[in-house]
């Protein structure tokens, strides 16, 4: 059995070996920037508004003289911050069709970077920002320009979306392992998606471990274990990048080789948990975060995803040598088109989504 076990590993070692080999003499082509908005070909119906009508594209360049941002916890902010929040967004949904920064477009973008609708010219694979290294980078730049976007519309570059801290399990009221309530309080607001799952209302608990649906699990045990959940997939399985990121994607090749541990679940399962694409039911109106088409029509998708982030960084604060970005060039060269605040076209590397220093936004406590 033990010599059995012995040749297995030897096995397992021979062919990283040879896949780590050969994935050294494939890579050598980051990922150019697409060409928005005519690189789209989308069976979803998710091209950005053609013909363009900004400036031309240019390399986005950090800005020194933006006030930093400070995002807050979702369980913690004032009745005063929830009404800015509500605004921003109503005045993003009041935005045109032909305004790429449209709340409609920004969901566009989302499913344009991830559903089979960006093809290089001559690519046999579609652009995919899921399932790798691209997942982190892309949603934190996606995430990024939408609250510039809302800045911008509010006339206040002090503006920082919130966070909301489904890692945090106390068992009090204030909570962060509930749907933030100022999504689900009021049908009327610019916060409010229809389309959710009914077992995510509050003051249900979040469950970080189980793939959409309602549960049966207590209070007690959800705690339990969603905080085992993050430790495994923050501390004890993730010690370096390849874990932590997923696997490297570069120019050419068909992407979603293996997603990072923190990609699947908590992130993956938040989304299926609020937007459960229950396969009893038929594809229904309740699932827009369980559908990556979709998912970025629903106003928690943002703060979801500025917790992603801000769990990003805790994992940067963890003791170990090996917890910090690749510094592959496939990686940090790597580059995205976006359209900023002003509705311009911009290429940003991923050597520049790295450095949040120069994109003058922090949270305001990492441990909330
Ligand atoms: Cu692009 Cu949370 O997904």
């Amino acid at each position: 059995m033990l010599l059995h076990g012995c040749w297995w590993n030897f096995g397992l070692l021979v062919v990283l070996t040879i896949t780590t080999t050969v994935m050294r003499f494939t890579h050598g082509a980051p990922l150019p920037a697409p060409n928005l908005p005519d690189d789209c070909n989308s069976e979803e119906r998710c091209c950005m508004p053609r013909p363009y009508t900004g400036k031309p594209r240019r390399q986005f360049a950090f800005n020194a003289s933006l006030p930093v941002r400070l995002r807050r916890a979702a369980n913690l902010v004032d009745e005063a911050y929830i009404a800015k929040l509500e605004r921003a967004v109503q005045l993003q949904r009041e935005l045109p069709d032909t305004d790429p920064r449209s709340f409609s477009n920004q969901r566009n973008l989302h499913c344009l970077y991830c559903d089979n609708a960006l093809y290089y010219p001559g690519s046999a694979w579609p652009l995919e920002v899921h399932g790798g290294w691209l997942f982190l980078p892309w949603h934190r730049m996606f995430v990024y320009f939408n609250e510039r976007i809302l800045a911008k519309l509010l006339g206040d570059d002090t503006f920082a979306l919130p966070f909301w801290n489904w890692d945090n399990q106390a068992a009090e009221p204030p909570q962060g392992n509930i749907l933030p309530y100022f999504y689900a309080r009021n049908k009327s607001s610019s916060l409010w998606n229809k389309n959710r799952n009914n077992c995510s209302e509050p003051p249900l608990l979040v469950d970080l471990n189980t793939v959409g649906g309602c549960t049966s699990k207590t209070p007690e045990e959800l705690r339990i274990q969603n905080n085992r959940l993050l430790y495994t997939q923050l501390v004890s399985g993730a010690p370096a990048p390849s874990f932590f990121f997923g696997l490297p994607y570069s120019y050419g090749e068909a992407g979603q080789m293996g997603s990072g541990t923190f990609e699947d679940s908590p992130h993956g399962t938040v989304h299926l948990w609020l937007g459960d694409p229950n396969p009893d039911k038929p594809a229904g109106p309740y699932d827009d975060m369980g559908n990556f088409a979709v998912a970025a029509r629903d106003p928690a998708f943002y703060g979801h995803h500025s917790n992603i982030d801000r769990v990003w960084t805790i994992w940067n604060s963890l003791p170990g040598e090996h917890r910090r970005e690749y510094s592959h060039p496939d990686f940090l060269d790597a580059q995205f088109t976006f359209y900023d605040e002003n509705a311009d076209l911009v290429v940003v590397n991923i050597s520049q989504a790295l450095n949040r220093t120069g994109l003058r936004y922090d949270f305001c406590s990492k441990f909330q």
